[in-house]
Order: structure tokens, then sequence, then C-alpha cells
């Protein structure tokens, strides 16, 4: 342990609600409570309390538990599972400086950026409680006569739910309230480094009534949990949030079993910056996309296109405000830029800069030595495609300029790349946003805007980003099935042949 370790009791300390603080597995409606593991604060390295490190026989527990919780769970009426979504979303508000310090404690990110991405979660549940009563099926008009089709709407059944550390909060609540809505039951693995905000989320659910065995959370490491719920044959759906590699190595776990799959995927979001934009807006977009969470997003800006006739003045402007961007510790009042996760993290960023560098781009921010947890923002222009930048997420505080001269050349560039998440661009022009708004290879185009997350709008990619879409009405559809439930004999009882 560091001389700047932040003990268990000192978090605990910090919330007026101590009890959200839980260093327990949650199987059964029970907490199962063991120091296997301990789980730090990114920005001292010190320690922030233990978990346990769950083992396949906890997992096929947790299963089980999500089984026999699942008939019940369906049976109730979508308005009894709307309310109960409700009074969680309720508990998220009411906890969320609580949710936000947790948040920051184990992940890093400013308090302020915490407490934006418990409101966001907290959204996704209350937009999925209003959805739960709107799962409508069809009645399909017969192509013989005395026959009724009709197409009916049922659970998937049990889901796994494998999370992710740059939004501890969101991604689950993101998957968990549609799949809740629909009528499934989950077994939850967040991160092995973020693993308290799923807890807090965990003692809210059942606060709020949520039933013993509906929503199971597990921790620890990866390996055992992730390959004994893809395995399970009860598992019939999982939703994971990651890295392209990892998903494709859990969609092939999942594939002897034949489960459903959403997968949200890596990117390598372009940001274009044509010659007619807004410059001030364009730059405010860019900080927003791009240094969000340290530039820890799926969808942040990997690498920033920008037009010849705008470029120095857009560089000027960017570089800017990088240099005048606070980088500290999450806790510290005016840090807008908190640690990377990990040494892996930094040491990625790190490579990628030195790489471009190597390779003729040049550094028009300062320099600062932030220690072995920071990350230092940077924008380097002379970007080019072979840079490592290029064709690779830096997953951190680093904006790449790309230098084009035509539209055609940006959108080579945009889509030469196998991923296919998000796509920012900047123009005044209304007859290119909808041209090159169409021909852009992913599923979240953003125009004249650097944000993409909303509850309402559905949010996922195409290519190596991943399957299926989040939020909106398509995320709930992700957690049902379609029956057709073909009805004969309808003429004999009106009176027909
Ligand atoms: C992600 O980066 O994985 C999610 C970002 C978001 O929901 O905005």
């Amino acid at each position: 342990m560091t001389t700047h370790a932040i003990p268990t009791a000192d978090l605990r300390a910090r919330l007026r609600d101590p009890d959200l603080f839980r260093e327990a597995a949650l199987i059964d409606g029970a907490w199962l409570s063991r120091a296997d593991m301990e789980v730090t604060d990114p920005a001292t390295g010190g320690t922030l309390g233990q978990m346990p490190d769950c083992t396949a026989a906890e997992t096929e527990a947790a299963i089980a538990a999500a089984e026999r919780a699942m008939g019940p769970w369906k049976a109730r009426t979508h308005l009894e599972r709307a309310d109960l979504l409700l009074a969680w979303h309720r508990l998220m508000l009411d906890h969320a400086d609580d949710l936000a310090s947790i948040l920051t404690a184990e992940q890093g990110k400013p308090l302020a950026e915490a407490k934006a991405e418990i409101l966001y979660g907290a959204s996704f549940v209350r937009w999925f409680a209003e959805e739960a009563r709107r799962i409508n099926g069809a009645v399909i008009p017969s192509p013989v006569p005395g026959k009724m089709l009709l197409a009916m709407k049922e659970p998937v059944g049990v889901c796994a739910i494998i999370t992710p550390w740059n939004f501890p909060n969101a991604m689950i609540a993101r998957k968990v309230a549609p799949g809740l809505a629909a009528g499934c039951t989950m077994v939850i693995k967040p991160s092995d480094f973020t693993p308290y905000s799923a807890l807090a989320l965990g003692v809210l659910a059942e606060r709020a009534g949520i039933p013993k065995g509906v929503l199971n959370i597990l921790t620890g490491r990866p390996e055992a949990i992730g390959a004994t719920l893809t395995a399970s044959p009860v598992v019939r759906k999982l939703s994971f949030t990651g890295s392209t590699r990892v998903g494709a190595l859990l969609a092939g776990q999942c594939a002897p079993t034949l489960k459903k799959l959403s997968l949200e995927l890596g990117g390598n979001a372009p940001f274009i910056v044509f010659d007619d934009a807004d410059v001030d807006a364009a730059v405010e977009g860019a900080m927003a996309s791009k240094f969000r969470n340290g530039g820890q997003t799926c969808v942040c800006a990997n690498r920033v296109l920008v037009q010849s006739g705008i470029h120095d003045r857009f560089v000027a402007a960017l570089a800017a405000k990088v240099d005048a961007l606070k980088v500290g510790a999450g806790t510290k009042p005016g840090t807008m830029i908190g640690p990377m996760i990990n040494a892996a993290a930094i040491a990625k960023i790190e490579a990628h800069v030195e790489d471009a560098l190597a390779r003729g781009a040049t550094r028009v921010t300062r320099r600062r030595d932030l220690g072995a947890r920071f990350a230092d923002p940077v924008v380097l222009t002379g970007a080019t495609p072979d840079m490592r930048l290029a064709s690779e997420e830096t997953f951190g505080p680093v904006a790449p300029i790309f230098r084009f001269e035509t539209e055609d050349e940006a959108l080579a560039l945009a889509n030469g790349t196998p991923f296919g998440l998000a796509a920012y661009f900047y123009t005044a022009d209304m007859s290119r946003a909808f041209r090159f708004g169409a021909a852009l290879e992913v599923g979240l185009v953003a125009l004249n805007t650097g944000a993409v997350s909303h509850a309402e709008a559905p949010f996922g990619g195409v290519k190596a980003s991943g399957l299926g879409r989040e939020g909106a009405r398509e995320g709930i559809e992700e957690y049902l099935e379609t029956k057709a439930f073909h009805i004969g004999g309808l003429a004999r009882i009106a009176g027909g042949a």
C-alpha cells in the first residue's frame, strides 16, 4: 500500500449514506463478503477496499437464482415493473452525490463528471420504466380466411451483463433497465477496477423493492465468471461493453449455446471540421468529445480531421483550451481531467504520442510532468495514417490533427477503419451535411455537436464496433423475443364454412 492510500473507512466516511459502500457480491438477495481482491484509487494507487473474487460455483449460484426469479418477475404486470424501476430511479437521484463520490473514488473522473454520469445512468432507468408500458406486439392481417395472426413480445430470459470501468454506473443502467422492464433477470459482472458503483446500484435496487434473485452482481476477475456465464445454457443473452478483442472472444464462447448478443465495442471516431464550420463551436465540440472522461470513452474523437483553410485557426484555439485543462485528482475542486485508469493505459497513450512524434507529428501544447497516474493532454499536428493513433484507440487525452483538402479525402479517411461507432463533423453547408452524414459508415453521426449520448436516441456501432443498440425504443427490443401466434378455426366461430 502506498503512503497515499485511502483506507476504506475514509471513503465510507465521505458518504452521507455509508451503507451504499459494499465490499460484497450480491447473489440471490444475499451479500457475500470476502476480501479476496483489492480495489485501488487510480489517483493515488491507495487501497479503497476489498471484494470477493467470485468462483465458477458462485456464478452458477447467481445464474440459478436468476432462473428461479424469472417466472415471478415475468409474471408481474408491465406497470408493476415500471413502478419498481421508477422507485429505483428516484433513489438514484436522491443518492446522486454519494454515488458520484463512490464513482470518482474508484474510476477517477472529476466529481462533476461523475455526478453527470449518475444522472445519465438514471435517465436510462426512467426511460425504460416508461417504455415498459409500451411493449406492444402486433395483430397481423391473415393471408387466409378464418385465421388470426399475432406477434407477441416475451422477455429473452436470464441475461449476463458484462460492463467496463470507464462508465461504471451508466453502462449498467443502460443494459439492466431495459432488461428488467422487458421482464428479464440479470447476472451482472462489473469491471474488477470499478465494482463499488455497481454494488451501490444493487443496494438501491433492493431498497426500491426489486425482488431477490432478479438482479445479481458478481465481483472478481473476469475469466472464471465470464466463462461460466457464456457457457451456461440457462443464460439466453449476453450484453457486453468493452474492447472488440474481448467482445469477439465472448461471442465465440456464446456460440455453442447460441445466445442473443448485444456488443458495444471499440471505436476510432473521426472528428471532421470543414472550412465553413463555426470554429468556436467546433473547438467546443472537440473538447467535449475528446476530453470527456479524459478521453477514455469508446465514442470520443480519436482522430481530428481539419480542412486546410481553417486548420491553423482551429489548431490555435484548440491548443489554448487544452493548455488550460486542469489535471488532477477527481476529488479536487476545479479538476477537469482525472487520472487514467492504470499504468497500462498511461503506457499506451505515451507510446502513441512517441510513435506519432517519431513519424513527423508536432506537439503544439505545453509539456507538463504530472507523475505516473495522469496523462498529459496533448494536441499533435501533422498526423498521418501510418501512425499508431490513426488505427488504434488511444483511449486518452490526445488530439491528433490530420489536415485534409477535399470532402472526398475526408470521407476516405473517416471510413478508412474497421470500426464504425461514432463520427462527428462540423459544417454550415446543409447539402453537405446530409450527403456526408449519409456516407459515414458508423452507428452514431454527430453534426455540429460533440455529444451523442442520450437515453432517447439509439446508441451502438456497425462493422467492428459491435452489434445491437442501447437506449431508445431499440434498447428494449434487445431483451425481447417475438413469438408468432397463429390462431385458426375462426371462420367456424364466426359462422363461416
Ligand atoms: C462508452 O464510451 O462506452 C459509452 C459512452 C457513452 O455512453 O456516452
